[in-house]
């Protein structure tokens, strides 16, 4: 194991159940962590007390479960404010993920604030759902979809992206942390940078939020995304934080039960924050077992977690470069969690399929940033990813794996 100061991995291992199964008869070794992570028994038994202790619908019945489940459900909303050092409770808003909250946004905001010959920013490492909204919205409104290039490395071009600023700017979206490439974005940089021409930013932090502390209120930004599911929390419950005086000024997104004050056929008046944006049964036990997957998180500690991630990164790093003919896709300084390589004469689904075979679970192909291939001119890359209960041992085995299909391939 390797030397954490503060963590117990193997105690951590423990609270994983699936991580005592095999796959293909083999001991999983799980390194898929950037597309979804595993969940620990106490996310797990937060969904069963929740369907046997307290199904009911939230913020709708006077009755007894109906008011344990909507104190649960809220909860969930005080620990995000928490865990992301919001202002506000009502700044947090309940979502199906962070594709939802990005949606939302673009719709929302894009409606109201974004005209024709306008500008929207972006970066050439962006997921595709931090891309699709934006070009929608752009086409929709006559705007333009500006992209800040990135080098070799895979590190954001800051001097092209100060050029691009301008009072046409509406909004600056960008990724905190890549989810192909590992790079972590200088966020504060590109979030002051940005209001000095007067734009808002999105802040995409699917992939940061499980490894680096955040505080919203310390970057100033105006909205956060980020999915439970990859911070060992349930699927289909995410985060949309966004600032007061923004959520105050932009319409609703969805129409329905919950985002409603009063309904007439001649008019409808919109409930107060969060709810303006929260229409119709949220997905329920999802929000409820967040909370436990933040406990979690907040059990270990962010600081311990990067740590110990960014030992692993580093260790599995040195380890895959002794591999002759392989290239790392993202070799920026700074990064978190993400290895993505390719090797030389391989193709990158013929090496998942070989890991698999050995009970390494790999994500290969463009990882939903397709632009970012095709800037290396690659058709895609095998990516493993790390959550707090990987291994030295594991990353042996990932490379060991690595080197035989490679042996095999050739
Ligand atoms: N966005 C997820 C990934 O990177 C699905 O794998």
């Amino acid at each position: 194991m390797i030397d954490s100061k503060t963590l117990d991995i193997q105690s951590i291992r423990e609270s994983f159940p699936i991580l005592k199964r095999e796959v293909n008869g083999q001991p999983l070794i799980y390194l898929d962590n950037g597309a979804t992570t595993q969940k620990p028994q106490q996310v797990i038994d937060a969904i069963f007390e929740y369907y046997t202790q307290m199904n009911s619908n939230v913020h709708r019945g006077v009755h007894y479960l109906s008011q344990i489940s909507t104190d649960a459900f809220e909860v969930t909303r005080k620990k995000v404010q928490d865990f992301i050092h919001a202002a506000h409770e009502y700044e947090i808003i309940v979502t199906k993920g962070t594709t939802e909250g990005i949606n939302l946004i673009a719709n929302c905001y894009g409606e109201a604030f974004i005209e024709q010959g306008d500008e929207v920013i972006i970066s050439a490492m962006e997921h595709h759902s931090n891309i699709v909204p934006w070009q929608m919205i752009c086409e929709r409104k006559g705007a333009q979809l500006k992209v800040v290039p990135i080098d070799d490395r895979g590190v954001l071009d800051m001097d092209k992206y100060r050029e691009m600023l301008s009072p046409r700017t509406k909004m600056v979206a960008i990724t905190y942390v890549s989810n192909a490439l590992g790079t972590i974005n200088p966020v504060q940089e590109i979030i002051d940078l940005a209001h000095q021409v007067g734009s808002p930013v999105l802040i995409d932090a699917a992939q940061a939020v499980q490894h680096i502390p955040v505080d919203v209120q310390a970057l100033d930004v105006d909205f956060l995304v980020f999915s439970g599911h990859k911070m060992y929390g349930p699927t289909g419950v995410g985060v949309l934080y966004g600032k007061e005086s923004w959520l105050n000024k932009i319409p609703p997104y969805q129409g329905g039960g919950d985002m409603i004050k009063d309904v007439t056929f001649e008019k409808t008046t919109y409930n107060e924050l969060p709810f303006k944006f929260e229409a119709g049964t949220p997905n329920i036990e999802a929000g409820i077992a967040l909370n436990a997957a933040i406990d979690f998180i907040e059990g270990l500690g962010l600081e311990a977690i990067q740590q110990y991630e960014d030992e692993l990164l580093a260790y599995g790093t040195a380890q895959l470069s002794k591999i002759e003919g392989l290239r790392f896709i993202g070799t920026s300084e700074a990064k978190s969690s993400v290895i993505s390589f390719v090797v030389d004469g391989t193709h990158p689904y013929d090496i998942g399929v070989i890991l698999d075979k050995l009970g390494i679970a790999v994500r290969t192909g463009h990882h939903c940033a397709q632009p970012v291939m095709d800037l290396y001119g690659i058709p895609g890359t095998v990516r493993a990813s790390l959550a707090v209960y990987n291994t030295k041992e594991e990353i042996d085995a990932l490379v060991q794996g690595v080197e035989r299909a490679v042996r095999m391939l050739l």
